[in-house]
């Protein structure tokens, strides 16, 4: 067995960040309704904040999809045969893990790049991966799936992409499957791709997996402005926003939002602008789609790909898709 040195990290972004913060806050603050987009959550306070949401009670999705990978990893890593493991927005390693060993247990797997636009939840994950697995390569890149999918390594053998937590809803239907033919590009044509989407259920369990007693999302949603405060010289108050969670019946999704508390002016020094807020008027932070198989299934077709395989927990809250590339003659 070669032991791995240190895992490698590309930082494929600007340090200090990423560089679409300054024009997607000067588009979104001016746009009506206002909006910000979420990846700007994760620095390394919005990162730890996202691990305490994963372990309330009323946060169910992580829980739900850790049982579907201890439960089906064996037939997953025998579905997928990877040798080659890309995990998008990775974050912790905790789910990496559950993804890695079985597919080592099947003998394949050869190395593991994690993607994430958060540097600290990277390096952490990335350290604990090298140290339980010091027979595998592994390796980073703090990146921007939406525009930096191409600039990663070429697979070598047959290669997975994954994609959990349910962060695909994260993106809205266009910007979704602009993503998912990307991954499937990145997977190449004879890759895997695993995606995990969280499925639409009682309005009532949704919002309170999003606006719970403890107050961890609405700090989580809060700290979007102390970053915009930080990185770009703003003078945002968080105590002048309240936190909002709420499901979108038509669009099938939940959306956060800040909603100012009185009427504020916001001088943001970095983009030499200054922002009004109406009391009651809210800048949109988050959607997070929530799918049916069918929807999934018309998804992964608009990117060119079919589902190959589908596990759900127990209680059929979330999903975990195993999809590869159409032939090109049924595209
Ligand atoms: N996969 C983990 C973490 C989900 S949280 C889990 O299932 O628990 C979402 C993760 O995606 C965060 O680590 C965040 O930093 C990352 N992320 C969000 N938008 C991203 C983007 N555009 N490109 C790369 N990473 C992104
Ligand atoms: C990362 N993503 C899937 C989470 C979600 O559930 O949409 C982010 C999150 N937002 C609030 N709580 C968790």
């Amino acid at each position: 067995m070669t032991l791995s040195a240190e895992p490698v990290i590309e930082v494929l972004l600007p340090a200090g960040g990423d560089r679409t913060l300054p024009q997607d806050t000067r588009i979104g603050l001016s746009a009506d309704p206002k909006s910000i987009p979420p990846k700007h959550f994760y620095d390394e306070v919005g990162s730890e904040l996202f691990e305490q949401i994963t372990e309330l009670p009323s946060y169910y999705p992580t829980r739900a999809e850790r049982e579907i990978l201890i439960s089906r990893g064996a037939e997953l890593a025998a579905l997928t045969e990877t040798s080659d493991l890309v995990e998008l927005g990775s974050g912790s390693a905790d789910k990496a893990l559950l993804l890695i060993e079985p597919m080592l247990a099947t003998g394949g797997l050869q190395r593991y790049l994690g993607v994430d636009v958060s540097e600290s939840a990277l390096r952490s994950a990335l350290k604990t991966i090298n140290s339980i697995h010091p027979e595998l390569q592994v390796r980073g890149a703090v990146a921007d799936m939406t525009r930096q999918l191409a600039a990663l390594p070429p697979a070598v053998g047959r290669r997975s992409v994954a994609l959990l937590g349910g962060t695909v809803g994260n993106f809205p239907e266009q910007p979704r499957r602009r993503l998912l033919k990307a991954i499937a590009d990145l997977a190449g044509p004879d890759g895997r791709v695993i995606i995990g989407f969280d499925k639409v259920k009682d309005p009532a369990i949704l919002v309170a997996a999003y606006d719970e007693p403890e107050g961890v999302t609405a700090r989580f949603n809060l700290n979007l402005l102390t970053i915009i405060n930080r990185e770009l010289g703003a003078d945002f108050n968080p105590a002048d926003f309240e936190h909002v969670a709420l499901w979108n019946e038509d669009e099938e999704w939940i959306e956060m939002r800040l909603r100012a508390r009185r009427p504020i002016s916001v001088a943001i020094d970095g983009l030499g602008v200054s922002f009004e807020f109406a009391a009651g008027e809210e800048i949109l932070t988050e959607t997070s789609a929530k799918f049916t198989r069918q929807s999934v299934s018309d998804d992964l077709t608009s990117a060119g790909m079919e589902i190959c395989g589908w596990f759900e927990d127990s209680e059929s809250r979330f999903a975990l898709a195993v999809a590869k590339p159409m032939p090109a003659a049924a595209q």
